[in-house]
C-alpha cells in the first residue's frame, strides 16, 4: 500500500491546506493509500543553525515540530509537499523546515534514497511564482536522492500549480486548471512508486553504500 505524507507550509488553514488535504483524500479513494498529513501552521518550527549537532551527535539540537517531518519522510513511500507562493517562490515554513532535514541526512545519510516526491504551489497572481517554488522543492528531493516527478505535458508540467486569487481554499476549489494540475501530478506520483516497487525492491538495494 501506499504511504503517502502530505505537507501544508502554510501557516493558515486556507488554501493549502485543502490543497493538501484533497490531495490526501484523493489517493485514499483511488489507490488505497495511507496517509498522513502535516501543517507548519501553529508548529514551533526552529532555524537550522549550523551548529553541526547533527553531525556529531546524529540528531538535531531543536526539540520542536520537526520530530513529527522526521517520522513522516521516514514512514512515506511518497511525499508531497505543498507551499503558498511568497516573495515568488517557497514559504519561509517550508524552507526552514527544509534546511532542517540536513539532521535526517546526517541520521541517515540514504534515508530518503528512492521515495518519490512531489510539489505542489498556489500563489494569490496567476503567474506569482508557483514554478519556482516547485523547482525549489524539487531541488530538495535531488538532494537527497529522491525521485521527483511533476505532472507530466498539457496541463501539469512541474508538478501542480494553483492560482488562489488570495481567497484561500474557496479560491483553489474554483481553480479546474489547478485541480487538473494536481491530480495528474498525483497519478504521476502513483506510476513512480509503482515503478519503483515493479523493479524488485530496487529502493531497498539502493541503500546500500556505494
Ligand atoms: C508574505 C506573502 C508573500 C506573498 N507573495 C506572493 C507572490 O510572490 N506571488 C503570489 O502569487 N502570491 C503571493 N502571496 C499570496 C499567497 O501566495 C496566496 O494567497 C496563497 O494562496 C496563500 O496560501 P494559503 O491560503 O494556504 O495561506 C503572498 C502572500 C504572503 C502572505
Amino acid at each position: 500500500m501506499l504511504k503517502l505524507f502530505g505537507i501544508s507550509g502554510s501557516p493558515r488553514i486556507a488554501a493549502t491546506d485543502w490543497i493538501i488535504k484533497e490531495a490526501l483524500r484523493y489517493a485514499e479513494e483511488k489507490w488505497n493509500a495511507e496517509t498522513r498529513y502535516f501543517s507548519v501552521r501553529g508548529k514551533k518550527l526552529n532555524f537550522c543553525l549550523h551548529c553541526d549537532h547533527c553531525i556529531k551527535e546524529g540528531s538535531c539540537i531543536h526539540d520542536d515540530g520537526m520530530k513529527e517531518v522526521y517520522s513522516g519522510f521516514e514512514w512515506a513511500d511518497a511525499i508531497l509537499i505543498g507551499t503558498p507562493v511568497y516573495q515568488g517562490t517557497l514559504s519561509g515554513q517550508v524552507k526552514v523546515a527544509l534546511d532542517r532535514m540536513r539532521a535526517f541526512a546526517a541520521s541517515n545519510p540514504h534515508g530518503l534514497r528512492g521515495k518519490i516526491g512531489a510539489a505542489v504551489a498556489d500563489g494569490g497572481d496567476r503567474i506569482g511564482g508557483q514554478e519556482i517554488a516547485i523547482r525549489s522543492i524539487v531541488d530538495f528531493y535531488l538532494i537527497n536522492e529522491m525521485v521527483p516527478v511533476g505532472g507530466g505535458s498539457f496541463g501539469a508540467n512541474l508538478g501542480a500549480t494553483f492560482w488562489s486569487k488570495d481567497k484561500g481554499a474557496d479560491g483553489v476549489k474554483a481553480d479546474k486548471e489547478g485541480l487538473k494540475s494536481l491530480y495528474k501530478t498525483l497519478y504521476r506520483l502513483a506510476e513512480g512508486w509503482v515503478m519503483m516497487n515493479k523493479k524488485g525492491g530496487e529502493r531497498e538495494s539502493g541503500r546500500k553504500e556505494l
